[in-house]
């Protein structure tokens, strides 16, 4: 056959190691740790689906070497305890098993480990291990490593690698970047040590240098050593590419690949993992320019989700390998799809970063748009039903669609109804701001994967109980999903209601106000700041966007910070041709001008009471059952499609 993508998915042969095609899978963090440190088998599951989509390399994360010194990566790979190498063998098994290379990712957090500690007074009453005594932002005290207990995690990277090699990795990634302890000692911004370790970059880069000798040293020549570098701290006290680059020659002789990942967790973490207000692979220049200078093969990574741009980027030379993480959780499925020529039914990763909002939040994992996500052990395979049945699904915003598609996929006789002449829901509003397309793109792929599967979709055709006495299904998924609050306030049908801004973008001036400070006034306000715009932004609550997930949030509220005027603790009273009349936070009555206003008042639950007897299976979903996020619908839809 002739694939598509001819340079991506090219073979790469480095020493005896042979990388099946250039799309590999970045380190992300399994969350099943068991409290003696091993690995659990659901995160076993989670990187086994990494390596049957189709990946090169599947790199399992945090292994930290050191535990003395280190504590945030809470796994650990050591002989002395039970079942340590056992559920480390058992996980490259499962990566190798499907043509994958398994690599082990060895990290040590220096200063800031401990940082994801929940107990913060327990946090703050222990010192952490750095390049330097300092105290961190958040008060913890840091004490400088010794020449001595250098010595010994240089010793631990050896014997860890050595170990990691014993229970069958094939690969190993030394973590140099992101802020951790090997890029502490690179970057000006954290060490200024006096010794042999500090000062000169000769002397800021003898760590890296001799991890990577100790390693090789007890892995032998035929093991790939992949070092992860940022290429840019980008911050005025960190390092930049320049030096990077300078790193990069110094590093070269002790790998076999060089990994240029971005910034720090702690800093620049929208740059690290590149948020949806960042250009998609934004940091791909940095590996490209420091291929320039080497002679080993280079790896990318950043926000890099659509075979074109991983092409353009091996085809023009710009890297030898490319690394995703969220998009292998969107579509873990994504190589194999590149692979076959099947790249239109890929699923593209939002950016919403509900991944990592979710580690933070219930040490889980979870994505949006992929509901298998932290529960592969559950299955990631449809199975069929044993008996077809007639299924009927009202709604195709994104949760019916899913649940369309999945009991398509069980085998089931599946009519989706929609209202309106297309499908989507709320996800066609998203159409109109360039930053968050993904989230429109992702209607039209559950759509064709609805309709590949079978499903037939009819338009303009409301679900009602009439409908349901004709057609008579064995089950019906209701998925009527919600309709935008719009409070009877003086004016207000001169608003555009944010949901409809994409059809009604004309009627949006140079001033606007923006009602309702909520995830999608939030939004709308940063997009219409970028068009240009003068933005003021109202909120009754002290606070916007109080729902955003913590990893958002923040990268939110610095986007509305450039955009617009923000007047939170403001109630909206009346519209007039001029603004928006406010109660102020001393209640007094202004004006917050602007001459077009965009109502982002949240959403209520569409009423499906009449429907509830529509067939003997009735399953509620999405926020037809309870306003939330796709996160839910999505989730609740592919469960109500399996219980059929
Ligand atoms: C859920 C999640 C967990 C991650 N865990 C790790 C980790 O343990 N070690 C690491 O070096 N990077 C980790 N990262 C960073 C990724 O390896 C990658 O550098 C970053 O997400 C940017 O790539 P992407 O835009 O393709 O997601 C993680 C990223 C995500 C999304």
């Amino acid at each position: 056959m002739e694939r598509k993508y001819k340079n991506l998915t090219s073979p790469l042969v480095i020493g005896r190691t042979t990388f099946r095609n250039r799309m590999c899978s970045a380190p992300m963090g399994g969350t099943d740790i068991t409290n003696d440190g091993c690995i659990g088998d659901k995160s076993k599951a989670f990187y086994e689906l990494r390596a049957k989509g189709g990946a090169a390399v599947v790199t399992v994360s945090e292994c930290m070497v050191h535990p003395a010194t280190d504590g945030s990566h809470a796994y650990h790979l050591d002989e002395s305890i039970l079942n340590s190498l056992a559920q480390a063998t058992y996980c490259a098994d499962a990566i190798k098993r499907h043509g994958a290379i398994p690599s082990l990712e060895l990290s040590h957090s220096g200063m800031f480990a401990g940082t994801y500690m929940t107990d913060k007074n327990k946090q703050k009453s222990m010192h952490q291990w750095g390049p330097c005594d300092t105290t961190r932002n958040d008060g913890v005290r840091v004490k400088a490593l010794t020449k001595e207990m250098i010595d010994e995690i240089v010793e631990a990277y050896g014997h860890v690698a050595a170990l990691a090699q014993r229970a069958g990795f094939e690969m190993v990634m030394i973590h140099g970047g992101h802020g951790w302890l090997i890029n502490q000692f690179l970057s000006p911004m954290f060490n200024h040590r006096e010794d042999e370790y500090g000062g000169s970059l000769e002397n800021r880069c003898r760590l890296a240098v001799e991890v990577l000798k100790k390693v090789k040293e007890n892995v032998g020549p035929f093991f790939p050593i992949e070092f992860r570098m940022s290429g840019d701290e980008f911050v005025e006290e960190g390092y930049h590419l320049e030096e990077a680059i300078e790193i990069a020659k110094r590093i070269e002789p002790y790998c076999d690949i060089i990994h240029v990942s971005a910034g720090t967790y702690q800093r620049t973490f929208g740059i690290t993992h590149p948020s949806m207000f960042e250009e998609h692979g934004r940091n791909v220049y940095l590996a490209s320019e420091i291929k320039k200078h080497v002679s080993v093969p280079v790896s990318t990574i950043g926000g890099l989700n659509d075979p074109d741009m991983l092409e353009d980027i091996i085809a023009s030379g710009k890297a030898d390998l490319v690394y995703m993480g969220r998009a292998l959780l969107a579509d873990p499925y994504l190589p194999r799809k590149v692979m076959e020529n099947r790249s239109e039914d890929i699923v593209r990763c939002l950016r919403c970063f509900t991944c990592m909002a979710e580690r933070a939040a219930t040490s889980t994992r979870r994505c949006t748009v992929n509901p298998v996500i932290g529960r592969e052990l559950e299955g990631d395979e449809i199975i069929k039903a044993p008996v077809s049945k007639r299924v009927l699904v009202a709604g195709g915003g994104p949760g019916g669609l899913y649940a369309a598609y999945t009991a398509a996929k069980r085998g089931h006789e599946v009519t989706l109804y929609e209202k309106e002449s297309e499908t989507g829901g709320i996800l066609k509003s998203e159409q109109a701001i360039p930053f968050k397309k993904e989230m429109y793109e992702l209607s039209k792929t559950y759509k064709k994967m609805a309709e590949d599967a079978g499903v037939r979709i009819v338009y303009n055709t409301p679900v009602t109980k009439e409908l349901c006495d004709s057609v008579k299904p064995d089950a019906l998924i209701i998925a009527t999903g919600s309709n935008p609050i719009i409070p009877p306030l003086e004016g207000i049908d001169k608003c555009v209601v944010v949901n409809d801004y994409y059809l009604n973008k004309d009627k949006v001036g140079d001033d606007v106000v923006v009602l309702g400070g909520g995830l999608a006034g939030c939004e709308c306000a940063v997009h219409l700041g970028r068009e240009g715009k003068k933005v003021h932004l109202v909120e009754m609550r002290n606070a916007l966007a109080p729902d955003a997930n913590v990893r958002h949030r923040p990268l939110l509220l610095k986007e509305i910070d450039k955009y617009a005027e923000v007047h939170t603790s403001y109630k909206g009273l009346r519209i007039t041709d001029e603004g928006v009349i406010c109660l102020d936070p001393e209640n007094k009555e202004v004006l917050v001008p602007g001459r077009s206003v965009i109502c982002a008042l949240g959403q209520r639950s569409a009423s499906y009471n009449d429907l509830l007897d529509g067939a003997p299976f009735v399953r509620v979903i999405g926020d037809a059952n309870k306003v939330s996020t796709i996160t839910n619908a999505v989730y609740q839809g592919y469960h109500a499609a399996l219980d059929i």
